[in-house]
């Protein structure tokens, strides 16, 4: 093997490696695509995941696309699907699960067993003139989805032909990534189906809600803590874990009768006790952390209600009894609540994401509150409810505010029903 095939070879040993330290999908998909781009230097690519017969548009990449738009969601594919058939090259790779590579696609031959669709060159005005389409299947060589990468490109920037071996390299490193995926689609869809028990008992805490509020809180934890300057290995650690652990931030509402969550009224204080106990019944679900996921969603569940003036909940409880830790009250023995950095950041982060995604969209007791008031809120609260460097963060990467809207978008609301604000 010449030299130059042993480097690329550990060039993906190394990458590879990389991925078993990935939980949240999100992010592997982005590191899946990006290293595979790199290893083949192509301008642009695609990962498309199985759903039912579908394949989806999970990831996409678009370097030329990127300096012509200024935000991907508003391509004419993106959220779209394509069947598993032999009408477009994923379908045919996705179904026959052999990879396959076209250095020119114009040139297919019409009796070929499977097509290129040139729909979405069409839409979008970029062609796709060199596609690699690569398997992505389970041990058991299941398919999970494709990985295409598109339009190599040579030292000079032009595009150019995949290399010779790059069918072979990038196969070995689709087994393995493929692998990563499948352990961390198992731990997604294990927080996903969480995340609609918690909805189909308060129609507030939507699928989309819970991504919404996963990406902005990793997004401002990703500022804060650069600007912080944590730990870099701490860092992408607890950036990792955030997105899933946010997403669970109101799983103890799986404990609340949906008579209070959903009553058309004001809730007496006897209710509202009862709303406000889903935060300890959730953190106690998480109270004896096995892994580091668990540890954060402890932190995440347990303090995103809590603000930074004190006058949050629950404040300085035993866990288990929810009674008032005895050196730990006020002048009159009433529970004080958690004040400053005794919250922790990721209650702090999710608390500004979780407030700030209610304020934005439509809940069912309410219309969505337009942006730029919604984002004043959110201003004006800093240092009463909300941790003022956590709100510097959160106006610091309000570019995405937009960006994460689309990407997960409300389902259309089912018919009106009046509530009460939690
Ligand atoms: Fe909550
Ligand atoms: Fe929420």
């Amino acid at each position: 093997m010449a030299r130059n095939q042993i480097d690329r070879l550990n060039e993906v040993g190394r990458m590879v490696s990389s991925f078993n330290y990935i939980f949240d999908l999100s992010l592997l998909l982005e590191k899946i695509l990006t290293s595979a781009r790199v290893l083949t230097r192509s301008e642009a690519g695609t990962i498309y995941l199985l759903r039912g017969r579908k394949l989806v548009f999970a990831q996409s990449q678009n370097d030329y696309l990127d300096r012509m738009i200024d935000d991907p969601t508003e391509l004419p594919f993106f959220n779209r699907n394509l069947e598993m058939d032999r009408t477009t090259l994923a379908g045919y790779v996705a179904l026959e699960r052999e990879s396959l590579t076209i250095n020119d696609t114009s040139g297919i031959d019409p009796s070929a067993p499977y097509q290129h669709f040139t729909g979405f060159d069409n839409e979008s005005s970029y062609v796709c003139q060199a596609i690699m389409t690569l398997p992505l299947a389970t041990a058991g060589n299941e398919p999970l989805g494709v990985l295409q990468l598109i339009n190599p490109l040579g030292e000079d920037g032009l595009l150019t032909c995949f290399r010779e071996e790059d069918e072979q390299i990038l196969g070995f490193y689709s087994s393995f990534a493929a692998l990563a995926l499948e352990k961390s689609m198992t731990m997604s869809s294990a927080v996903s189906h969480n995340v609609e028990i918690i909805g189909s008992q308060d129609p507030s805490e939507t699928r989309a809600h819970a991504m919404r509020v996963a990406a902005l809180a990793t997004a401002i934890y990703d500022h804060w803590s650069q600007k912080k300057g944590v730990n870099e290995g701490e860092r992408l650690h607890s950036m990792n874990l955030l997105p899933l652990a946010a997403m669970l931030h109101d799983v103890g509402k799986i404990y609340v009768p949906k008579s209070v969550l959903t009553k058309p009224a004001r809730l007496d204080p006897k209710e509202r006790q009862v709303m406000e106990s889903h935060v300890l019944a959730g953190a106690r679900m998480y109270a004896n952390a096995w892994t580091p996921l668990d540890d954060i969603t402890f932190k995440v569940i347990l303090d995103h209600h809590e603000r930074w003036d004190g006058q949050g909940y629950p404040g300085w409880v035993d866990l288990e009894t929810g009674k008032a830790i005895p050196n730990r009250v006020g002048e009159n023995g009433q529970i004080l609540g958690k004040k400053g950095e005794e919250i922790s950041i990721f209650g702090r982060v999710v608390a500004v994401a979780d407030v700030y995604d209610a304020l934005s969209n439509r809940r069912y007791y309410k219309e969505a509150f337009d942006q730029t008031l919604a984002i004043q809120i959110m201003e004006q609260e800093s240092g009463h409810h909300f941790d003022p460097e956590v709100v510097e963060s959160f106006t610091a990467v309000k570019s995405m505010l937009n960006k994460i809207k689309n990407q997960f978008p409300d389902p259309p609301p089912e018919k009106p029903e009046a509530g009460v604000e939690e």
